[in-house]
């Protein structure tokens, strides 16, 4: 197959870049709104530069990375998260190729108490979450062939991310304070990666929207124990705080945890707990 993978420049694109040397048998097209010694020009957004760039390359599937990731600036700026997290996957939509497509927790109100399923009512709470709900409905609108997976807490060796913050602050204070009143799971990107190539190499196509993540729960207090825990950091001692005491720009969940039940069930496969994907990460970082 020939695969365009856009947002390529991000966690999760890296990842897939990463990933792809195990699968040579596909050809691919790394791309991003900016252009990097590995990395070809593809604005999203323009629907011109994507019917030219899928039918010049003969394009069999889009792996869509590429997104407005920013919640805080979404609130600001939604109509941008719009025409990238929205308008734009009814460009990838309509190419007459599969779609693979990343969505979020945030399309929930993160207000529930058990695991959310694919087929649990969404209720966006913030512009972000809006978005990538709207893209979600137009890429299925215009591709009945579209793949959907929902993701959270994303962090990779690749970009900025709660880990390297977390890592970053670990040695240079002395306290820091955790909130331990949000509840979810942390996706290693290139677990991801790997369950989108489970997709891809899967014999038989099956389209819809499925949940993943790592498994296990956690709140963000005791991901970054254990993040400490795993660098090696012991000189910076982290305190438990309430969401109340952060002040966040924007509303974040009480309770992201994703089912991840139908992708395990119809793929056939297991998924790696959080803690372990986690020091995965934290070697490729050489900590
Ligand atoms: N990060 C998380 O915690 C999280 C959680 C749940 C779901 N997700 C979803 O997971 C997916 C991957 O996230 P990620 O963390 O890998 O994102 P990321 O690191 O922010 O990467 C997104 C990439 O897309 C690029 N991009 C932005 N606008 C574009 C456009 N118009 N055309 C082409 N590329 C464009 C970005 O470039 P610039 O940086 O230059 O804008 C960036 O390189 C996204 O769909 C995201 O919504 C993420």
């Amino acid at each position: 197959m020939n695969i365009l993978v856009t947002g390529s420049n991000g966690q999760l694109g890296n990842e897939m870049r990463v990933l792809s040397a195990s699968h040579p048998r596909h050809t691919y097209f790394f791309t991003d709104v900016t252009e990097t010694a590995d990395t070809q020009v593809l604005d999203i957004t323009d629907r011109e530069a994507v019917s030219a760039f899928v039918g010049a390359n003969k394009i069999d599937l889009i792996v869509n990375c590429a997104a407005y990731t920013n919640v805080d600036k979404a609130e600001d700026d939604e109509a941008t998260a719009m025409k990238i997290n929205a308008e734009a996957l009814a460009v990838l939509g309509s190419q007459g190729v599969k779609v693979i497509h990343i969505s979020t927790d945030y399309v929930f109100s993160g207000e529930e108490h058990v695991p959310c399923r694919e087929t649990d009512k969404a209720a966006p709470r913030t512009a972000y979450g809006r978005t990538k709900y709207e893209g979600e409905k137009m890429l299925l609108a215009g591709c009945e062939e579209a793949v959907i997976i929902r993701t959270a807490w994303l962090y990779s060796s690749f970009g900025n991310n709660f880990v390297k913050t977390m890592i970053r602050l670990g040695r240079e204070k002395e306290q820091l304070g955790v909130v331990f009143d949000q509840i979810g799971t942390p996706t290693y990107a290139a677990d991801l990666a790997a369950a989108i190539f489970t997709v891809i190499e899967s014999p038989v196509w099956h389209p819809g929207i499925y949940h993943f993540t790592n498994e296990g729960v956690c709140s963000w207090y005791d991901f970054t124990i254990a993040i400490h825990d795993l660098a090696g950091i012991r000189n910076c001692r982290v305190l438990p705080i309430l969401s109340e005491e952060y002040q966040y720009k924007t509303p974040r969940p009480h309770y992201s945890v994703l089912d991840k039940s139908k992708f395990k069930k119809t793929f056939g496969v297991e998924i790696p707990h959080w803690y372990e994907a986690l020091g995965r990460c934290v070697k490729s970082l050489s900590c």
